[in-house]
């Protein structure tokens, strides 16, 4: 059982937004029903926004009220408090401090504090600089000082690495957390344990063993209301140099020395630092993009990505990114990675696949449908969750007829409850002082520089290949010839939704 953390006061950067009552106060009251906050705590929302305590708590409301913990509620937002604060002046800050200390002196916090920015990216680098400015980030004896900066971190390697760099200014290294809320999935934790706490894969990872490996992150919704954030994003940008390439340095990674997060961080580390560079000249090669267009999903209309709101009707920005690409080191030598994400298909399904090599000489061949597959290793990062170990099996009868069959587990039938909210996992390692789960600041930067030849050639030869896929497909066709391999393909866990619409070049 682990201890309950330090009583803290938790500061929340940019509270009137939707993360806060969507994710961040739910997250926090889930934790306090399963009594693991602290003794005491307090949690300050602030924004530009004049509301009162009142309005604060009645938009908060949604998240956490109950009609069965109704008491539980109010208890909780007893620690609840709101501020208003331009994150941009520092007279607030020196505002802020003299509250927090009263609060402080209430909630029995000492000087312990999480700062959480979820605020835009823009005024990240300024809300760090008041905060030191005012004496918020110094750590001494009155106590720790955490901030928890929310994605995006940076739009390109430049302006990642000038962030880290101006962040490092006021706090130190130990004292940020980049949260991406991949590493927060119980699933994605989970491929540390299975791959470092059982006998039987490890021995097995590698070049000898695996033929390739595919990780999917396939979303059915579109860009719904945030089509202005996301028409200067992009998937890859959105959901590959950060989530995606996490989860990859997991799948990639050396066995740690430990389980100190620093340890773990490191081989993160070591694993993008090792990415084979893209080859510029034929990088059509390496990525395809491709962006939604209308078509019908079961009769249904469904609008391109063009059409929808604050989204330029010309927009070459993609919706769907796939790449692939190589780890130069001894374990993964030549094993090609592939991975594949995007708005607006089928299903929404993340899951990783170890695609294992076939038998070197192949005994039972009349079976076309094993052949081509061979073994593989499912690890159902969402939903469903669970891992899935498909194999040949004779069957019964006469002759030697191979089957694919599969070994399931999944994490329901464990019976012992819901699977956390990444948020509520992130936020409790947070308060403990635990980072293995937050981005290190130098793995950020190494993400960026890997996918930066991409973002500079998108940017530099707009007329590059976009293709369009028709919504509720699975991406470009031509995202089907990418897979290197006689036969080998995506794994598609369910069918092709789109009833209509044309795979063509944008
Ligand atoms: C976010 C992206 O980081 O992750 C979204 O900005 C995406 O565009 C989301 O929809 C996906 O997260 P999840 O947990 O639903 O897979």
């Amino acid at each position: 059982m682990l201890a309950k953390p330090d009583n803290l006061i938790i500061v929340i950067f940019g509270a009137s937004g939707d993360l806060t009552n969507r994710k961040l106060i739910p997250a926090l009251f889930e934790l306090y029903k399963q009594e693991l906050m602290p003794e005491n705590f307090a949690i300050v929302g602030t924004a530009r926004s004049q509301l009162s305590q009142k309005d604060f708590h009645s938009r908060l409301k949604n998240g956490v009220s109950n009609p069965d913990i109704v008491a539980k509620t109010e208890e909780f937002l007893e620690h609840v408090y709101y501020l208003q604060l331009d994150p941009g002046v520092l007279n607030g800050y020196h505002e802020l401090k003299s509250e927090l200390s009263i609060l402080a002196e209430k909630h029995k916090s000492r000087g312990n504090y999480i700062f959480y920015l979820s605020t835009p990216p823009s005024v990240y680098g300024i809300i760090a600089e008041n905060l030191a400015l005012a004496g918020l980030s110094a750590e001494d004896n009155q106590g720790w000082k955490r901030i928890i900066i929310e994605k995006p971190f940076g739009i390109d390697y430049s302006s990642a690495k000038s962030l880290n760099n101006h962040l490092l200014k006021f706090f130190n290294e130990r004292q940020l957390y980049r949260i991406d809320h991949y590493l927060g999935k119980e699933t994605v934790q989970n491929l540390l344990v299975t791959r470092f706490s059982n006998g039987i894969f490890e021995p097995l990872w590698n070049r000898n063993f695996i033929h390739h490996v595919e990780i999917t992150a396939a979303e059915s919704i579109g860009v719904e209301d945030r089509g202005s954030y996301y028409d200067h994003s992009g998937a890859l940008r959105d959901m590959i140099q950060n989530h995606l390439l996490q989860v990859a340095a997991l799948v990639a990674m050396e066995p740690p020395s430990s389980m100190d997060d620093w340890a773990i961080r490191n081989e993160t580390l070591k694993v993008f630092q090792s990415l084979r560079h893209f080859p510029v000249n034929e990088l059509d090669k390496y990525v395809i993009r491709g962006q939604y267009t209308k078509s019908h999903i079961k009769g249904k209309l469904a609008k391109g990505y063009r059409e929808e709101s604050n989204v330029d009707p010309e927009s070459r920005t993609e919706t769907f990114a796939a790449i692939k690409f190589y780890i130069d080191n001894w374990r993964w030598g030549d094993v090609p990675f592939y991975i594949r994400t995007g708005k607006r298909l089928p299903t929404r399904v993340s899951e990783v696949v170890i695609h294992f090599k076939s038998t070197p000489h192949r005994l039972f061949v009349e079976n076309q449908e094993f052949c081509n597959t061979g073994n593989q290793l499912v690890i159902r990062i969402q939903p469903d969750e669970g891992i899935l170990l498909k194999f040949g099996m004779k069957v019964p009868g006469t002759g030697f007829n191979v089957k694919n069959v599969n070994m399931d587990f999944r994490y329901k039938d464990l019976g012992n409850g819901r699977l956390p909210d990444a948020y509520e996992r992130l936020l409790l390692d947070c308060m403990q002082g635990d980072a293995t789960l937050y981005a290190r600041g130098d793995a950020v930067d190494a993400a960026w520089n890997f996918v930066q030849p991409i973002l500079d050639y998108w940017k530099n030869h707009p007329e590059a290949p976009l293709f369009g896929y028709p919504a509720g497909s699975w991406g470009p066709d031509v995202a089907d010839d990418f897979i290197e391999g006689k036969n080998i393909n995506w794994r598609y866990p369910c069918k092709n939704l789109a009833d209509d619409g044309v795979f063509c070049e944008l």
